[in-house]
């Protein structure tokens, strides 16, 4: 196929059989594709095709586990989607509405919070499971539907597990209170879906799930098991802020408040049914329907989240309440560990975080991109982008590469903390989750001039006779601990970087050599193997290495 596109309105297709031979000499077919890209200039790029790849690399039946070897954010989402092209199934595992994954096909934007990615395929059969790992948000899976069908997606294949956590108003109130009584030191800048008291609730034995919604006395008994001691906590805090929190749409402003009790049980109850009534023909044994599929069907497993936000190996406390590694999405799915074919994370080529928590190659620190935008608002700051990325101030080469590489969370909309690659956290999250990774954002790296790259932390705390630790200490893995990681020291190694753009590129070996040579220490100094690159958002812009 011969793919022409002029700027972003006109786009002109023509058939070519065109035959190249790829290095392990495979005959297969290959897309020309001559594109003007968002830096302004014309790109050609030969690439062999990714479909006709993949088919060759993965056997029907593979299970494919899509993890993150970072703080989220990643681009798990668009790889996932990659996937779609030979699974049958896609599966959610874990996490909750805290997770916004996001895939761009031809200019169109798909971001999902509650629903595997998958789902977009769904008028073509394939299924899109939620399974028992994932904290369940009706409301925001309803929405998330609602908008979806208004494109034309529909969800005829989507199940639910029966056994997966749900979110109650009583989790998502707690969890918005807990962040906005706490000081900035005990604050851990959740994103407010009610994740952390869902999971305590969980591991309470208390917790309600995906089942509840379709029996409504069961639903009010326990219900009012649960909340009777959270009610009486929630009536020694501040009424004007609880009854504020409550009209958050989130909360459907308001409809859950009863003045006597707070919340009010009936209320609950109802629209939860109806929840229930919306969702019956998707709730189902989840975790049966795809034990009895394996072998037959090719599965991906869309991770939450990233290894260092994990409840158990993340940079605790700043981290979510739930499992986020290979293994923990297996776990949420029903499955070991072991049946999984190839686990995949996605690593960005620079880092980045959003809340809290110890950040050691952070650029500019905490509040970079708050002071970086507001050089920008009071014209303080000057010059080009690219300009800005060079910048010797740190504040403004932070907030820029924020800027270039659209840094906004998926999910709440808060600016992302930028920083350098970090390789003793890439150690760490290699340990926990296997060497194959894919480098995603490669292409936002482009232009500056000098990459500095984290090969070891210097720890500059006091002595630490628990791991043990002492002051000046080289650290070539990360611990995560914000304890230990607030006191780490980067030790970077500088490279040099390339100008080219590398937006139309589709195979390694077309890259600009400093850009290979980038990948070259990712790969030696962390012993990692780097299976795909992500060079730009759009579906098209990623090939294997
Ligand atoms: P996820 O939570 O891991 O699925 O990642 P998000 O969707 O929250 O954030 C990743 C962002 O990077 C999204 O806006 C993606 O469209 C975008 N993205 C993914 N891969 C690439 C890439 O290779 N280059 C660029 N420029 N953007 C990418
Ligand atoms: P995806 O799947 C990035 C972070 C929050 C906060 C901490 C705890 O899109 O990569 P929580 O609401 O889970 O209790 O918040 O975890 N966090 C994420 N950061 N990407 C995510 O998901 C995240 N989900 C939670 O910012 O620091
Ligand atoms: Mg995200």
């Amino acid at each position: 196929m011969l793919t022409l596109t002029i700027g972003w309105l006109c786009a002109i297709n023509t058939s070519c059989p065109f035959k190249i031979f790829t290095r392990k000499s495979q005959m297969i077919r290959c897309d020309v594709k001559i594109k003007l890209n968002v830096r302004g200039s014309i790109l050609m790029s030969v690439g062999t095709s990714f479909r006709d790849v993949m088919v060759k690399r993965y056997d029907k039946g593979a299970l494919i586990a899509i993890g993150c070897n970072q703080w989220g954010d990643t681009g798990k989402g668009a790889i996932v989607d990659r996937f779609m092209f030979i699974a049958d199934i896609c599966v959610r595992a874990g996490g909750a509405d805290n997770c916004g994954h996001t895939n761009e096909s031809n200019g169109v934007k798909y971001v999902t919070h509650m629903i595997p990615s998958g789902i977009i395929f769904d008028s073509q059969g394939k299924v899109s499971i939620i399974a028992r790992g994932v904290a369940f948000n009706p409301l925001t899976a309803r929405l998330e539907l609602e908008k979806f069908a208004e494109t034309g997606v529909t969800s005829k294949n989507l199940k639910i597990s029966f056994r997966a956590k749900l979110i109650l108003p009583h989790h998502i109130l707690l969890d918005m209170l807990s962040e906005s009584r706490v000081n900035k030191v005990a604050k851990i800048g959740t994103t407010g879906r009610g994740v952390g008291p869902v999971f305590q609730d969980h591991v309470a034995r208390t917790g309600l799930t995906v089942m509840d919604l379709l029996n409504p006395e069961n639903m009010r008994t326990k219900l009012r098991r649960i909340l009777r001691d959270k009610i009486a906590f929630l009536k020694t805090i501040d009424r004007d802020l609880v009854i504020q929190i409550l009209q958050h749409d989130r909360l459907e402003n308001g409809l859950f408040y009863h003045p006597e009790h707070i919340l009010d049980v009936d209320a609950i109850v109802k629209r939860y049914y109806e929840h229930g009534e919306f969702f019956r023909r998707n709730i189902c044994d989840a975790e049966a329907y795809l034990r009895s599929r394996l072998g037959e069907d090719t599965i991906v497993f869309e991770g939450a989240q990233g290894a260092l936000l994990d409840i158990d190996e993340g940079s605790y406390p700043f981290v979510t309440s739930s499992r986020c590694t290979i293994a923990g999405l297996a776990q949420g799915a029903g499955l070991s560990e072991n049946d999984i074919t190839e686990a995949l994370c996605t690593v960005k080529a620079y880092v980045t975080r959003v809340g809290e928590g110890s950040f050691p190659t952070e650029i500019g620190g905490y509040n970079a991109v708050n002071e970086y935008r507001e050089l920008i608002s009071l014209n303080i700051v000057s010059g080009s982008l690219l300009e800005q990325m060079n910048s010797d101030k740190e504040v403004v080469q932070g907030g820029a590469i924020g800027m270039m590489g659209n840094e906004v969370g998926a999910t709440t909309g808060r600016p992302r903390r930028v920083g350098w690659l970090d390789l003793p956290a890439l150690r760490r999250a290699i340990q926990i989750n296997g060497p194959k990774i894919v480098i995603t954002k490669l292409d936002v790296l482009t232009g500056i001039k000098n990459l500095p790259i984290c090969v070891s932390y210097c720890y500059e705390g006091p002595d630490n006779p628990a791991i043990p630790l002492v002051y000046g200490q080289e650290i070539d893995v990360m611990i995560p601990e914000d304890e230990i990681l607030k006191y780490c020291r980067p030790i970077y190694e500088h490279m040099d970087g390339w100008e080219e753009d590398i937006t139309g590129i589709r195979s390694l070996h077309d890259l600009p050599d400093n850009a290979r040579n980038y990948l070259n220490v990712i790969e030696e100094y962390a012993d990692a193997e780097i299976v795909m690159i992500g060079v730009g958002p759009d579906r098209e812009q990623t090939f294997f290495a």
